[in-house]
């Protein structure tokens, strides 16, 4: 948790933007996982955490705008409680922490929230994304759980999208140290990879490392010699020599910031001619975008010079063809590079996805394409100084992809499918760094994790 200064800070600024009524802070409550006391691991929302900062279920927050008064709502441990959780502080203690002096009983909160709506107050609230939650929320407005995200508050929405998405000096702090940690995670994954060894052995061995570094995974990793697909979750594959493995993972050790970065590691520690010469074009996509990343420049513009430079490299190896700014704008690279170039982060991986993700990664007035491809790009809009996004291009071998375009003659005049079917079984490879928007330019957050093909095979052979 941060100094109670910081979340003080960051409610007074929240209140200078909405005009009137309550806003509505639901935390997160635990979840059961397979009966009732066996829960999963607890992780609070994520707003609740920028503006309130405590990290226990069950805690509801109001501001009221109109009479300049904060409450937060909670439920005290009973001595029988404790004799299974050990001493805990009270919700007034855990209050005062984080500077609101109110506190009151749960119970109290729908009186509270009956008498705002009587006197016909507005109560602002967020969408919800959990079933626990919507039910609450359903109970004290009398709206049905299904229909109750169509109720949040639009201004609220932007006033917290505009605030979260610039980061301070200490959030900035936090993103680095979980990417440190992803440095240990990368590397380790690089010397201990081996022929014969399963997914699994690699992806335990890098969970541990985020484990003992007091944090959680910020997403269930992906790690797969089927990098061609693009989440992939599954750990069992036994690993062989000649294959290379995407892994894509991320860390959250510090107040909840993540990490999200990916690298493509050869299993026998050398990549092959074949696998170089695409590695090569995925890396010159990625440090080219990098590069072009300062404030005022649009997300989707450095999205599509990516697609361009892949595009090149993919004439250059004899696997498209034709005129490559005509192939970008016909989505033909799409077979190849099916996603967005990056996303915003903080402290969800894909930044307050839930508020919206076109008002998160496109204001409101952009329009998002439904084109193959670029309708997957989560972030378009101009970058601003205190944006931290990922720069994550890729190329990928998806073999029903290729086989319906194929069949179907999708973009046949840029693409080589004869060439193309001889690359059926390459997989894929993802290269990714988080980046925060500077002032001026930018800068690559964390301890640099070995890229180069040389960097990586070095450190596969330590
Ligand atoms: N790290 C997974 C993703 O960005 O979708
Ligand atoms: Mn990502």
């Amino acid at each position: 948790m941060y100094d109670k200064k910081i979340y003080i800070k960051r409610r007074e600024q929240l209140k200078k933007k909405v005009k009137s009524g309550i806003l509505l802070f639901m935390g997160n409550v635990d979840s059961p996982m397979n009966y009732t006391d066996n829960i999963f691991p607890f992780r609070q929302d994520s707003t609740f955490l920028y503006y309130f900062g405590l990290e226990h279920p069950g805690f509801t927050a109001i501001i009221d705008i109109d009479e300049n008064k904060e409450m937060i709502f909670g439920e005290d441990f009973s001595v029988d409680d404790i004799v299974w959780t050990g001493p805990q502080k009270t919700t007034s203690q855990l209050a005062k922490s984080i500077g609101v002096n109110n506190t009151a009983p749960t119970s109290k909160l729908d009186e509270i929230i009956k008498s705002v709506i009587s006197s016909g107050r507005k109560v602002h609230f967020l969408p919800q994304y959990r079933a626990e939650n919507k039910i609450k929320f359903s109970e004290l407005l009398g709206i049905n759980p299904s229909v109750i995200n169509n109720y949040s508050s639009k201004e609220l929405i932007s006033v917290v999208i505009s605030q979260r998405s610039i980061k301070s000096r200490e959030e900035i702090e936090d993103i680095e140290k979980a990417v440190n940690v992803s440095y240990d995670m990368y590397t380790l994954a690089m010397r201990s990879a081996k022929p014969g060894m399963y997914e699994r052995e690699i992806a335990g061995l890098v969970e541990g490392i985020v484990l003992s570094a007091g944090g959680r995974l910020s997403f269930p990793t992906i790690l797969s010699v089927h990098g061609e697909t693009l989440h992939n979750h599954y750990h069992k594959n036994k690993m062989k020599s000649g294959d290379i493995f995407v892994m894509d993972s991320g860390a959250e050790v510090s107040n909840y910031y993540a990490s999200d970065i990916t690298r493509t590691i050869p299993v026998n520690g050398k990549f092959s001619s074949m696998q170089k010469d695409i590695y090569q074009i995925v890396l010159k996509a990625q440090v080219s975008s990098i590069k072009a990343i300062k404030p005022g420049v649009s997300y989707k513009k450095i999205h599509l010079k990516a697609a361009k430079i892949i595009t090149q490299g993919l004439k250059d190896v004899g696997l498209m063809k034709g005129n490559v700014n005509d192939a970008v704008a016909n989505g033909a690279h799409a077979m190849f590079f099916p996603h967005g170039l990056g996303h915003m982060m903080g402290l969800d991986v894909h930044d307050m996805e839930n508020l919206g993700e076109n008002l998160v990664g496109y204001g409101n007035n952009a329009e998002r394409s439904n084109q193959f491809g670029l309708a997957y790009l989560r972030l378009a809009r101009k970058l601003k100084p205190g944006f931290v996004i990922t720069v994550e291009p890729g190329i990928y071998f998806i073999p029903e992809l290729i086989d319906k375009w194929q069949n179907e003659k999708i973009n046949s005049r840029f693409i080589n499918f004869n060439k193309v079917n001889k690359y059926k079984k390459f997989g894929g490879i993802r290269i990714e760094d988080d980046i925060l928007v500077t002032k001026n330019s930018h800068k690559i957050l964390g301890r640099p994790i070995p890229k180069t093909i040389k960097e990586v095979e070095e450190h596969c052979n330590v």
